[in-house]
């Protein structure tokens, strides 16, 4: 029988888990074991006692969980200490950078350790199913919203009485992909005045249809890739643009930034200048 293992993600910087007892349940009916770690995932008020009852062996330690498995889901990478205890020859799998987790990669291949990203699934759509970054960014585009309206001291929505009026806060989304999009529908039921920009042109009209508005440089060229992403853009669009959203950054109370582009370092949209000449308890 294969073994699936998991164990502890470091919770300073990853709070999911790659199996909750609900996936046990489907891997031992697959005929595969599960074994984790103890206390797995007690920080989201799930109990090994869960676990156990869907089926799951639960370990003392992570090296016991490394050494009886031979395919391993972990959602972020390894640390160097388990890239030393995972088996060689096994399966990794989970949401890994190839990036900024290049030099654990690389440590892996050696113990020739067959790894797949998540990240790097094609979204078509027989993958559907397994496509992580499109639930994630959902949430973090309704999450950022829900934060920043926490963190601004005055009303989302127009606030109206026989006392005097409240104006609505302006929230200008940057980058209109998933997490933008879900911003913008957040933002508007809260009932704000949304704005939001991005480099592909598709995006303006899903914008719009949202009820925010768009801007967007003046450009020939449209800036989707094939696949539907943003290309890295040229010096002079980015002048262009910088330019462009000095100006409407003024009058904004919450700045949002979701813009992305596939296995590189996000694009840096806002400068010093604009963040200096932002009102006083404005929201990024
Ligand atoms: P993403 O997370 O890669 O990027 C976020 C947004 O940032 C994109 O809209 C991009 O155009 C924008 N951006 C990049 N550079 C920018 C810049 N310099 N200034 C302003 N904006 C900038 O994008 P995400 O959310 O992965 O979506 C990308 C595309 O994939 C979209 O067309 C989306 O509709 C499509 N998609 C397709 C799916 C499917 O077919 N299953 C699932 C999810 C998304």
């Amino acid at each position: 029988m294969k073994t699936i293992g998991s164990v502890k993600e470091d919770l300073s910087v990853e709070k999911r888990v790659s199996i909750t007892p609900e996936i046990v349940k489907k891997f031992t009916d697959l005929g595969f074991s599960v074994n984790l770690e103890k206390k797995y995932a007690e920080h989201l008020g799930i109990n090994d006692e869960d676990y156990k009852e869907k089926g799951a062996n639960i370990n003392f330690s992570k090296e016991e969980v490394f050494k009886k498995s031979e395919v391993i889901l972990k959602v972020s990478c390894l640390s160097d200490h388990e890239t030393r205890l995972i088996k060689n020859k096994s399966i990794l799998i989970g949401q890994f950078d190839t990036s900024n987790d290049k030099d654990i990669i690389n440590k892996l291949i050696k113990k020739d350790i067959k790894i797949f990203s998540l990240n790097l699934l094609p979204r078509i759509t027989r993958a559907q199913s397994m496509d992580v970054l499109s639930s994630q960014s959902n949430l973090a585009g309704y999450k950022a919203v829900i934060d920043s309206a926490s963190l601004y001291n005055k009303a989302m929505p127009m606030m109206m009485t026989a006392a005097g009026t409240i104006a609505p806060a302006k929230i200008f989304i940057m980058g209109v992909g998933v997490a933008g999009l879900q911003a913008i529908a957040t933002a508007k039921r809260l009932g704000a005045v949304v704005s939001a920009t991005d480099v592909r042109r598709a995006a303006g009209e899903q914008c719009e249809s949202l009820g925010a508005s768009f801007i967007m440089v003046d450009e020939e060229e449209d800036s989707e890739d094939s696949g539907g992403y943003a290309k890295e853009m040229s010096i002079d669009y980015q002048e262009r643009q910088n330019k462009l959203i000095s100006e409407h950054i003024k009058s904004q109370d919450i700045v949002i930034c979701s813009a992305l582009i596939p296995g590189k370092t996000a694009p840096t949209l806002l400068t010093k200048e604009m963040v200096k000449s932002m009102k006083l308890g404005s929201v990024i």
